[in-house]
């Protein structure tokens, strides 16, 4: 059964709004790479942007420049003990899909790795050029032009977390390799 479902572009922003880590995918000229990111936001509904900070550093960096696109891959607290790992090593020298087991999707947009086992959703981005922010704060930006979910957890435009889908709750990065995962999900009353 696929449980993957297209997301409205103008609900694309939910899927990143309360702050998970996200695995940002990227691939060029034959190569691909995957790293852990804590600092994400949505930053304008229509059309859905995003912004990610990605330091200058990075493989991943380099390959977002080449080609002018990332995925943003929301993963589950399954995937916890990956998401670390990947961001603590660079894919210059190993390929982490390999190494870690993961079978990238190809993105219907963009062509993008994107990872679908053990997360709860992605988006296919292109960077929008910002070369000031991109060099002086490392913030890169992006519009979303294709958006899915688990429909397990994600289900006509909102996040349901309960205790069915705890596999795909999402992951908050505490600092030093610590998490929380979303739980206790609670409804504001209208006053
Ligand atoms: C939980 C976690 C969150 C991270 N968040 C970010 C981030 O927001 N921005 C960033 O540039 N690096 C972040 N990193 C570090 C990168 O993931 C790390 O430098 C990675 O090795 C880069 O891989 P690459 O060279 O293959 O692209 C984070 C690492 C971890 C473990």
């Amino acid at each position: 059964m696929a449980y993957f479902q297209p997301v409205a572009l103008e609900h694309a922003s939910r899927l990143v709004n309360h702050g998970p880590t996200v695995l940002v995918t990227s691939a060029s000229d034959g190569r691909r790479n995957v790293m852990a990111a804590a600092w994400s936001m949505p930053v304008e509904f229509t059309p859905p942007r995003i912004a990610v900070v990605i330091d200058k550093k990075t493989f991943t960096r380099e390959l977002m420049m080449e080609s002018g696109t990332f995925g943003i891959c929301v993963p589950g607290s399954a995937l916890m003990d990956i998401t670390y790992a990947v961001g603590s090593e660079s894919g210059r020298d190993v390929d982490k899909y390999a190494k870690y087991g993961i079978t990238p999707t190809t993105g219907p947009v963009l062509g993008l790795p994107l990872i679908e086992t053990g997360c709860a959703a992605w988006l296919e981005c292109k960077l929008i050029s910002e070369p000031h922010t991109e060099e002086a704060y490392d913030t890169c930006f992006g519009e979303v032009v294709a958006a899915a979910a688990d429909s397990r957890v994600f289900d006509r435009g909102h996040w349901k977390f309960d205790d069915s889908n705890a596999s795909l709750h999402t992951i908050h990065h505490l600092g030093a390799g610590n998490f929380v995962r979303v739980s206790g999900m609670v409804a504001a009353k209208r006053l």
